[in-house]
């Protein structure tokens, strides 16, 4: 066969266009662990002489597909696959196509492209070309050994370095790097990429992370120098939950002494090689400018100290020690496989005030995660401090109290003589006030920065409306989320927590999956949950989890369930099964630990911490409401997640093939069922506890028997009345009870929940200033003041889970799980709560999905759009299916809609569509 596939060697007409090559979720990677990394493209059309204004074709498909793989972007170019040709595979799949070629090494660079054929058998333009490379796969492709200073930490950050010689031009250069603590590297006086706190929290025992950098640009001919910061990080300074596990100061759980280890391959323009380890021929010094740096207790810096050039080659470290090889227990070195953290906002403050005499506090105007950098002028040892908090108080002056033991303190000694720049590294905060003193005067906003940081996946998710309450609602979860995305995801940025708790993510991952691509971070984090499992199948209720044994944390219904249900999200919405059968076993264990202590279906033993519905309006400090209606039983929302987590069970396993498993934990499924209705559920379809959490979790995770479902609606909305019509849910249950006003008809009080601004609601946390989602529902009540210091952070996002509702809802995106990875998914927008208009957008794996609704003189017109390769069916709400045009013309007379029936609780008429562009009207009420 020709390069060029069946129709004749020309490409051309084809109406497709493949582009957005990735590897393992990745653009490019420079390491990947494995020798068959995961190819996966999307799709667009292309508008052969037309102009861009013209609508696209419709109903795009890929019939077939073709990957070309290539050792050198010159063979690819010729089309000549030395590694890998598909050949022309008959498929519609663009997603995970694993690497089938010849066998791949370490180091081994990849370039590949992908060519496709559209529904009419047309070859299509191949795809601009990528690449990717292999890791070191092994131990031993590791030349360079571990290194550190040979002494426990609590000494000033050490700076290590090394210089080289290249005997001529460079054609290319790799660095690989990791550090049990945090690093960063440099090379000839510049800093090596823009990741920061690498190389993350991972659980050191079972796997280390490294990361590789290109850094040709950086090297010269001649003389070269690497050099070295290394901070303590999560490896060996303050973790949070430290002061509970033992003690207030507790440090280096993983380890006491830091260590660096990297290796430099050099590609020279004459063919050879040059490689140089981390070894003893390293040096170091602690007479840096760092004098400590602590994630949570915050960096201290004399600028008095530092050392110009000492990064560059040329640099008399006679005076400095030589590095001390070490052979630290850790586990596996793997490549990271998510995205780095980088910093991706800069704030300028929005005010600076002075409560106090020399004391400035500047407002960023929102929170973040991150830290600041600062310009001034100072004198020699002037000693400047910034401290970091949430909220100030109505003196102005910062409210402290709920850091608990995190000093979010950096401090700052000037080195004098003209404009100097002070930048943290290896620490950072939750804030969005810096309290500023040891000024002469008072800063100009446009002298602090504040930078925030997170783990840079991609965004995939935007949603805007008429209504500038929901629109900052919608800001505000995706700032929760971005500061609670340190390589992990975090309950909090704050306080001395920080931790990868279960319990959250689980009920946040669809909206932040939503929000950013969360594919690859989330993979990661699964396996720092698997990583930390205890040896009976409880999972932690939080991950990575540093302490031993797990006795205390761990094994809490809703947290640990997060094993089954976030790899299922990541399933729905990614169509990643590689993921699935990674957490099948842990899942499974996970499942048969429950059994085990609950052989009759309930799940009324075992249940540790037991949070239940964490932070629900019966934890109020303030008397609002009646005591005692609000929580739902232990057991109650216990027995849900057991039986979701058996069912989701049952699901992977026939996804991967388990017939015998499937049938299994299907049929302990529907045992589960049996006994919470048989327990819980009395001829009333009154659900134990009788709390609007209850039902909405009865009826949101699909465990009630439909024909229930009706009445249990009815108790839920009732419960409504005790509240005054505001929810009384947690953490767990809020999204459901919004999906579910939704799903059964009373989209209008979901959306009055999502506007009102009465205590205690999304609206009224935004009317006390928040920027960010808060932990709980009363963190700050007007004229009453904050709640328990000992618990309230101000930026956590399990109840910015409505997320999901505004996505569902305002925008009707809905996946579609039989059809993974948005193959084929459900566009239902409901209209409400007086809103003329909503848009947004969601990049699905597979390409942009686009909803736009706006009501006008009872007209109704929303438009859509379906990537290539997708099919959708649209919901175009009316009660009047007869008044739907397309395109202007009458919708039940245009082929390209397939007419289906109304299924929802909201009128509407119903098509299913191939990809393309969509123009409905519709009439409305
Ligand atoms: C954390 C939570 C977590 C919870 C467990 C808290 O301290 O901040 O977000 O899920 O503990 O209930």
């Amino acid at each position: 066969m020709s390069a060029n596939g069946r129709n004749g060697g020309q490409t051309g007409p084809g109406s497709l266009r493949a582009g957005d090559l990735r590897c393992e979720y990745l653009v490019n990677p420079l390491a990947v662990q494995t020798q068959r990394p995961r190819l996966s493209w999307r799709l667009e059309a292309v508008c052969a002489d037309s102009p861009r204004s013209a609508p696209r074709p419709r109903g795009l498909r890929q019939r077939a597909y073709r990957i070309l793989v290539a050792s050198s972007p010159a063979l690819l170019r010729a089309n000549q696959a030395d590694l890998w040709d598909s050949g022309r595979v008959e498929s519609d799949t663009s997603l995970h196509v694993p690497y089938a070629g010849r066998p791949l090494r370490s180091r081994h660079r990849c370039f590949w492209t992908v060519r496709v054929w559209d529904q009419e058998d047309q070859a299509c333009e191949p795809a601009s070309p990528a690449e990717f490379s292999v890791g070191l796969l092994g131990p031993r492709d590791w030349q360079g050994r571990w290194i550190g200073i040979g002494q426990d930490i609590q000494h000033p950050v050490p700076l290590l370095r090394r210089e080289f010689t290249l005997d001529g031009r460079v054609k290319r250069a790799v660095l690989y790097a990791t550090a049990l603590g945090v690093y960063e590297m440099r090379c000839n006086g510049k800093r090596v990429g823009d990741a920061v706190l690498a190389p993350e929290w991972t659980s050191y025992a079972k796997r280390v992370q490294y990361q590789a950098y290109d850094i040709t640009k950086l090297l010269r001919p001649g003389a070269n120098a690497l050099g070295a910061l290394l901070g303590d990080g999560w490896y060996a300074g303050r973790l949070g939950l430290a002061h509970i596990a033992r003690d207030c100061h507790w440090r280096g759980i993983y380890g006491r002494r830091t260590a660096l280890r990297a290796q430099l391959h050099v590609e020279l323009t004459d063919g050879s090689e040059a490689v140089v380890g981390t070894d003893g021929d390293w040096r170091f010094t602690l007479d840096g400018a760092i004098l400590s740096s602590d994630l949570l207790d915050g960096e201290h810096y004399d600028a008095r100290r530092e050392m110009d050039g000492w990064d560059a080659p040329g640099f008399d470290d006679s005076g400095w020690a030589g590095a001390i090889p070490m052979r630290p227990r850790c586990g596996a070195l793997v490549a990271q496989p998510n995205e780095p953290m980088r910093v991706l906002a800069d704030l300028t403050p929005v005010s600076v005030r002075e409560p106090k005499k020399g004391v400035y506090v500047l407002d960023l105007g929102q929170e973040i995660a991150g830290w600041c950098r600062l310009r001034l002028r100072g004198r020699r040892g002037q000693v400047i401090r910034l401290r970091h908090c949430e909220r100030v108080g109505d003196d102005g002056m910062p409210y402290v109290d709920n850091l608990r033991i995190a000093p979010n303190l950096d401090t700052y000694i000037c080195r004098g003589g003209g404009v100097e720049t002070f930048e943290p590294r290896f620490t950072y905060h939750g804030f969005q006030y810096v309290e500023i003193t040891g000024l002469d005067r008072a800063p100009r906003v446009e002298d602090v920065t504040g930078r925030a940081f997170w783990s840079a996946c991609r965004p995939t998710g935007s949603i805007e409306c008429s209504d500038p309450l929901l629109n900052r609602l919608a800001s505000n979860i995706v700032w929760t989320q971005r500061d609670n995305m340190p390589g992990i995801p975090t309950d909090c940025p704050q306080r001395d927590e920080r931790c990868g708790w279960t319990g959250d993510i689980q009920v946040f991952a669809q909206t932040g999956i939503y929000n950013m691509d969360l594919a690859a971070f989330l993979t990661k984090w699964l396996r720092d949950l698997s990583d930390d499992q205890a040896e009976d199948g409880r999972f932690p209720d939080f991950a990575p989890h540093p302490f031993e044994p797990h006795a205390r944390f761990s094994g809490a219904p809703a947290w640990g369930d997060a094993g089954t249900i976030v790899p299922w999200r990541i399933y729905q919405n990614y169509a990643d099964t590689s993921v699935l059968s990674e957490a099948y076993e842990p899942a499974r264990r996970w499942v048969d630990h429950i059994t085990r202590h609950n052989p009759d279906g309930l799940w009324v033993k075992e249940r540790r911490h037991d949070y239940g519905d964490w932070l629900n309006a019966d934890t109020f400090k303030f008397d609002r409401f009646p005591r005692g209606l609000a929580r739902v039983p232990g057991e109650v929302l216990a027995t849900v997640f057991y039986w979701q987590s058996t069912d989701i069970l049952a699901r992977m396993a026939e996804q991967l093939g388990n017939a015998e498993h499937a049938a299994h934990y299907g049929g302990l499924a529907s045992r589960i069922r049996r006994a919470f209705h048989d327990a819980f559920v009395d001829s009333d379809v009154r659900i134990q506890g009788d709390t609007q959490a209850g039902y909405a979790l009865a009826l949101g995770s699909g465990i009630l028997d439909a024909s229930l479902h009706a009445r249990a609606f009815d108790h839920m909305v009732r419960m409504f009345e005790p509240f005054d019509g505001h929810l009384s849910t947690g953490f767990i249950t809020t999204v459901h009870a919004m999906n579910m006003l939704t799903r059964f008809g009373r989209s209008e009080q979901a959306y009055e929940l999502t506007m009102r601004r009465t205590f205690p609601s999304w609206g009224y946390t935004i009317e006390q200033g928040g920027t960010t989602i808060w932990e709980r529902w009363d963190g700050y009540v007007a004229g009453k003041g904050f709640q328990d210091p000992g618990m309230n952070s101000f930026c956590h996002y399990a109840i910015g889970a409505v997320g999901e509702w505004m996505y569902r809802t305002m925008l009707g995106l809905h996946p579609d799980e039989a059809n993974p990875g948005w193959k084929h998914f459900t566009i239902a927008p409901v209209p409400g709560g007086g809103l003329s208009w909503v848009q947004g957008r969601y990049e699905s794996i597979r390409g942009p999905i686009d909803v736009a609704w706006r009501v006008r003189g009872g007209r109704l017109s929303l438009n859509v759009s379906v990537p290539p390769n997708t099919t959708a069916t649209i919901h175009v709400p009316t009660s009047d299916p007869a008044s739907v045009r397309e395109g202007g013309r009458a919708a039940d007379r245009l082929p390209h809609l397939t007419p289906l029936p109304s299924t929802t609780a909201h009128p509407a008429a119903v098509f299913r569509v191939g990809s393309g562009e969509y123009a409905f009207t519709a009439a409305v009420r």
